[in-house]
């Protein structure tokens, strides 16, 4: 049933059923009224809010089969295929509460559900982060009282293990795994269940311990600072690996700093030194006999709102320093303030991995360090790299399998 209005207000009570792609904030909520101009569609919601739906945004996320891939949602038409004189001509509502967009000069009808409407309305939803700052749980040494291990075969076997694991990864920057197979390579295998490899110069993975004449300070017995891996990389390596296959030195503690608490530190502390290395872009380089590396990077990274999504920091791995000659005292002194705070005590969080034991990590937001060890004993972990938009994904998917079922289990209670 279709209820024709041009210009004019409708009061219609519906209840509908939630899809999979709706999240919780939406439930219950439905249109109270709506009303419409050539250039506008607006909502009155019944909590209150009310929508603006510009009319080019309408048409260019129209859900209809000739507009939308049925399997992955992605656009078929283009924004240049619009009209330049496109204009709503009516709205009308169904009786299951979906509105009918009709479009002129083009004649297209568009059919919005008003679950879609409600979560995807800009004036409503904040804009979609799963990456800055404002999306994560800033920590320091103190935040935790204990550390948690996830054994690796209940990794494995229950997805909410999995789904709690890669969950940490994203809000707290890294997750913890005890019981990895000892085996050389299994850390390929651990990739495998989140995402994919990333590999680089030094191959599918590569082994930290203590090596004759090593290339790379990490494969010697010297403590190392806090850094991030590879900023000379671009794009650099997302997440990061350490697999614990021996450990019978003294020392060789690892240490994670979150780097994201240290630049909100920074900001709160000085806000120009913040500013100073949000705008001043950096060369990084690695260069040995057959790579040469290199990138221009900032070494805090904020997105539009100004929120940090990345920090890049590595001493070892800064190329040569050039700068407009009034920047350079400026730029030291942020530098040297950023560093003094990741080497803060009450930053480090430290521990000790033993054999089997596995640390993934944001490799764009926690840094990680470790103490000097003898050389006595046996040192060894094996390392890779894999990228967050895997790890993302996979928790995603697995997200939304939880919250299809909660939605399924409640409407059956
Ligand atoms: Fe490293």
């Amino acid at each position: 049933m279709f209820i024709r209005l041009s210009h004019g207000l409708a009061r219609v009570r519906v209840r509908y059923f939630l899809k999979a792609d709706v999240s919780p904030m939406s439930v219950e909520n439905q249109i109270e009224t709506f009303r419409f101009t050539p250039e506008e569609l607006q909502i009155d919601w019944q909590d209150g809010q009310t929508s603006r739906l510009h009319c080019v945004w309408l048409r260019d996320h129209c859900q209809m089969p000739s507009s939308r891939n049925a399997q992955n949602g992605q656009r078929l038409m283009n924004v240049t295929d619009f009209p330049d004189d496109l204009r709503i001509e009516g709205v009308t509502q169904q009786a299951n509460g979906d509105l009918v967009v009709a479009f002129a000069p083009e004649g297209h009808e568009s059919v919005f559900s008003q679950a879609w409407l409600l979560n995807n309305c800009y004036c409503l939803n904040a804009t979609f982060d799963d990456r800055s700052e404002a999306a994560k749980t800033l920590w320091d040494a103190e935040s935790f009282s204990s550390l948690s291990f996830t054994d690796y075969q209940h990794y494995c076997q229950d997805e909410r293990a999995k789904r709690d694991c890669l969950q940490q990864v994203r809000d707290h920057g890294f997750a913890l795994l005890s019981g990895v197979p000892c085996d050389e390579g299994q850390i390929l295998e651990v990739i495998r269940t989140f995402g994919f490899c990333r590999e680089t110069n030094y191959g599918p993975l590569f082994d930290v311990r203590t090596v004759v004449d090593p290339n790379n300070l990490a494969f010697s017995n010297l403590g190392l600072g806090c850094h991030a891996d590879n900023p000379y990389r671009d794009p650099v390596p997302t997440v990061q690996l350490l697999h614990c296959l021996a450990s019978s030195t003294e020392g060789g503690d690892s240490i994670l700093v979150d780097g994201f608490k240290a630049a909100s530190i920074l900001r709160q502390e000085a806000p120009e030194h913040f500013e100073q290395l949000c705008r001043q872009y950096l060369n990084y380089r690695f260069s040995d006999a057959t790579t040469e590396l290199r990138s221009r990077v900032p070494m805090i990274e904020v997105d539009d709102r100004g929120y940090v999504t990345k920090v890049r920091y590595n001493n070892r791995s800064i190329d040569t320093v050039r700068l407009a000659p009034e920047s350079v005292a400026a730029f030291y002194q942020a530098y040297r303030h950023y560093a003094g705070i990741l080497e803060r005590p009450e930053l480090k969080l430290t521990f000790k991995l033993r054999p089997g034991d596995l640390v993934v990590f944001d490799n764009t937001r926690v840094m990680h360090a470790r103490t000097a060890f003898s050389a006595g004993g046996q040192r060894h972990l094996q390392g890779a790299y894999a990228d967050l938009d895997g790890l993302y994904s996979t928790l995603a998917v697995l997200e939304r399998a939880r919250n299809t079922n909660e939605l399924v289990q409640g409407a059956l209670a």
